[in-house]
């Protein structure tokens, strides 16, 4: 070991060059025996360090000086709601009448949704098979729209009939029950089941 003094650094005044690698080593830093190095850092963490303060001199400049709107959370909340509110459709003032649908439009709609999901217990032609004749003026629940939207809506389970509450919207089950009654009451099924419930005038 040598002790070299010649270097303008004057950081450490002493270092020692160890004999085997050649390498600087700290002289007034030891521990049982082990010596720390007296490396260089590495230039690209030196290049980082730098960089990355004067980004932050930029970034401060720019939030603190100049306030800028996308480094300032709550601009940046307010924008963010500004345009969801704006994404929201307005609130609509319009009621949901339980009325009767005669349009040719909802009546298709409507025969659809019996066609895919009513007739596997009413029959196409509502003749009824595991749920009631819808053909004859026999009702269990009552022949008033209101009647047949509450049954499709809340469903009867213990008998079988199932809600629709959450399956089908409500323009929906309004548009089912109206070609219930509109085309399927007073029609000719080919094989009617025994009527159920009371006679409606
Ligand atoms: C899983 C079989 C099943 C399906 C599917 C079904 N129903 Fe029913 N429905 C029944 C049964 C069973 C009853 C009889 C309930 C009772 O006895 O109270 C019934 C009763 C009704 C009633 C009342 C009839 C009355 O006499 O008061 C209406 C209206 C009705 N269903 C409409 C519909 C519509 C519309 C659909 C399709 C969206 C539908 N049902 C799908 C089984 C079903």
């Amino acid at each position: 070991m040598t002790t070299a003094n010649n270097m303008p650094d004057n950081k450490h005044e002493e270092y020692e060059i160890d004999t085997l690698t050649n390498q600087r080593l700290l002289s007034n830093h030891e521990y049982d025996g082990i010596r720390e190095l007296d490396n260089d850092l590495p230039s690209w963490w030196k290049w980082l360090f730098i960089l990355a303060i004067v980004f932050a001199i930029f970034y401060m400049v720019r939030l603190w000086v100049f306030r800028a709107d996308d480094l300032i959370q709550k601009k940046e909340f307010d924008t963010e709601m500004a345009g969801v509110n704006a994404a929201k459709p307005a609130p609509t003032t319009e009621v949901f009448e339980v009325k009767i649908l005669t349009d040719s439009e909802s009546l298709a709609a409507g025969k659809e949704t019996w066609t895919k999901i009513c007739s596997v217990c009413h029959l196409q032609d509502g003749g009824g098979l595991v749920g009631p004749n819808m053909t004859d003026n026999y009702w269990i629940h009552g022949n008033k729209v209101e009647n047949l939207f509450n049954t499709v809506t809340n469903g009867v389970i213990e008998k079988g009939m199932i809600p629709y509450k959450d399956q089908l919207s409500q323009k929906q089950r309004l548009q089912v029950i109206s070609y219930v009654l509109e085309e399927i009451v007073g029609s000719t099924p080919a094989n009617p089941k025994a009527p159920q419930g009371d006679l409606y005038e």
